[in-house]
This record gives structure tokens, sequence and C-alpha cells, in this order.
């Protein structure tokens, strides 16, 4: 499934959502994955109108990409109810987080606590990979407080327990998401098992994803942060190239706000105020823009502070 795959967008909370998934593959990207979701709501069979639109509505007239849905929880049996009832959407794999660092889901002893309780951690992708015909990946960390001695072995048993694919964010739970990423880790996880390994963290640029590539041998690369705030970043890898200048950045952040409309109505000039903030990032002179977006709550508001941006020099 992953074989002519080199590079996924990373899966965000409260970013990767439908609009931010269509805009990625628009800009090439050929595999999507879901914000992570909680199995608590699935498990019950009540999952939000969001998820099921955001789920069910993706634009399959271009049908040259998968999409995955992400799953987080620490209770097997919930974790194999959620996968049976997402199985029935029109998704194409279903990854088990076992990387978020927040308190919150650490308590909960889930995300990136999995690696440290790795027993539970098998038991889960077991029960999972039990509850579905779809394909099942990972994406971890490689260890808690520190480098886990045994992620190499994890990874094993992972790959024997039927994972189909690995996304490894080069990072503990401790380090979060800033330092060296352990790059050579992610070489001995890519040596020890035949299953595709996806490199993360920090990469920014193809010539960054390349040197990562050939130092690790990894299948190909996922970018978090870098593709939020340059969804165009993709297209790096093709042939066509843009010129990112303030036209082109403020045609998709209209494109984005349109189509988070369909989707959220009025409330996408608020549930995008982020997004359009990390868009006009590397343009000097977006104090005022920012100060506009966080003060607009209608759609004719934003898209009025978002012309203002285009024209100002
Ligand atoms: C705001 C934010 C939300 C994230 N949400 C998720 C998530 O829902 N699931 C997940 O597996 N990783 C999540 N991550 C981690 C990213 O997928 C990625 O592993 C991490 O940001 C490192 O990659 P990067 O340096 O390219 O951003 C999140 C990261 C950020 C910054």
């Amino acid at each position: 499934m992953f074989k002519n795959i080199k590079l996924m967008p990373a899966p965000m909370a409260s970013l990767t959502d439908l609009p931010l998934r269509e805009i990625y593959i628009k800009f090439g990207a050929k595999a999507v994955i879901t914000e992570m979701i909680s199995s608590e709501a699935l498990h019950y069979g009540k999952p939000s109108d969001l998820l099921i639109k955001s789920l069910s509505q993706h634009d399959y007239s271009d049908a040259n990409f998968i999409l995955g849905a992400q799953i987080f929880g620490s209770d097997e049996k919930k974790m194999a109810d959620a996968a049976c009832f997402i199985s029935q959407f029109p998704i194409d794999f279903i990854d088990i987080n076992a990387g978020c660092p927040v308190k919150k889901v650490i308590r909960q002893h889930a995300g990136a606590y999995l690696i440290k309780d790795y027993e539970k951690f098998f038991s889960i992708c077991k029960a999972v990979t039990d509850s579905t015909k779809l394909p099942v990946t990972v994406k971890m960390r490689i260890g808690f407080n520190s480098i886990a001695t045994n992620i190499t072995e994890i990874c094993e048993k992972l790959e024997n327990i039927g994972i189909a694919a690995l996304f490894v964010h080069a990072r503990t739970r401790d380090e979060w998401f800033s330092g060296r990423c352990h790059w050579d880790i992610v070489g001995n996880i890519k040596s020890a098992v035949k299953i595709p390994v996806f490199a993360n963290g920090s990469i920014d640029s193809k010539e960054y994803s390349d040197e990562v590539i050939d130092s690790t041998s990894a299948d190909g690369v996922m970018i978090g942060r870098a593709a939020a705030h340059s969804p165009w970043i993709f297209s790096s890898w093709q042939k066509e190239a843009f010129v990112i200048d303030r036209s082109f950045v403020s045609d998709v952040m209209i494109e984005h706000l349109r189509k988070a409309e369909s989707i959220y109505q009025e409330y996408a000039a608020v549930k995008l105020r982020k997004q359009l903030m990390l868009y006009s990032r590397r343009f000097p002179n977006s104090k005022r823009f920012k100060i506009s977006i966080c003060n607009s709550s209608t759609i004719k508001e934003t898209l009025e502070a978002i012309k203002r941006w285009k024209n100002a020099a």
C-alpha cells in the first residue's frame, strides 16, 4: 500500500482536518491521515457529526491518494471496537497513535506511554489488527524518558503482529518536538524490519528529506509542522514549481477558508485563525493581519483581512 509513497503529511490534532487534508492532496500528497480520534467515543458508537463528515466527505473524484484514520487509547477492547467501527467509513488504513506526548493523553496511558508499557502496546496492536481487514499502521516515538534500549525489538514485534508500516518520530516523549532527531535509531529500525518505515521530525524541505532518506534508508518521510504552514511543500517533489508570493498564498487561504466554510459554516472564521496565521508566518509585516484575523469572527471579515494582507507590501 505504501510502496510508491515517499512522503506523507503528519497527523496533527486541530489542524489536519478534512479541509487541510484536501489542500495537502491538491499540492501532491498521496497519503493523508486524520488528526487523532479518541477510541472512547468510537467504542460507544457515538462519533461526532463533524467526525463523520470529516471521514466521509473527502472528494474522491481524484482518487489518487489513500486516507488513514488515527485512533488513540489504552484499552485493547475499546481500541478494537473503535477500529471496527471506523472501518465502515471509506478509509484505506487505520493508524495507532503511540507518539502523543501531552499530559492529558499520557495520564490515560495512551499515546507515547505505549512505548513505555510495550506489552500493553502489543496487545492493543494485536486487538486492532484482529478487528479489521484494513491495514493497520503505527505512529510512534523512539522512547519515553530516553531512547528505548529495545526499540528495534519493539518494532520487530509490531511487524510480527501484522502492523503494515511504521511512522517514526525520531525523538523520545521527553524531547517533545525540538532538539536533534535520532536518525541513527530510525536507520536501525529500518534495518530490523521489512515493512515500510517513514522518518519524521523537523523535516522542512526536499533537500533535508533526501538527506534523511540517504542516512536512514527509510522508505519515505512524514512532514508535520512545515506542511501546516507551507502545504505547497509537497509540490517540491513535482516538476511544477510555484512562486510563493502573497498572491499565491492568499489564494490558498481563500480556498482553505471556503472548504472550511462548507463544513463548519460561519465558525470556519474562528476555526481557521491559527492556520491562516501560520500561512502568513514567512512574510514580513504580517502583524496587522494576525490582529485582524484574531478579531474576525465571520467569513466576510476574514476574507477582507486576507485581501488587505494580499495587497500589503
Ligand atoms: C499541533 C500538533 C498536533 C499534533 N497532533 C498529532 C496527532 O493528532 N497525532 C499524531 O500522531 N501526532 C501528532 N502530532 C505530532 C506530529 O504528527 C509530528 O510527529 C511532529 O510534529 C514532528 O514532526 P514535524 O517536526 O515535521 O512537525 C502533532 C504535532 C503538533 C505540532
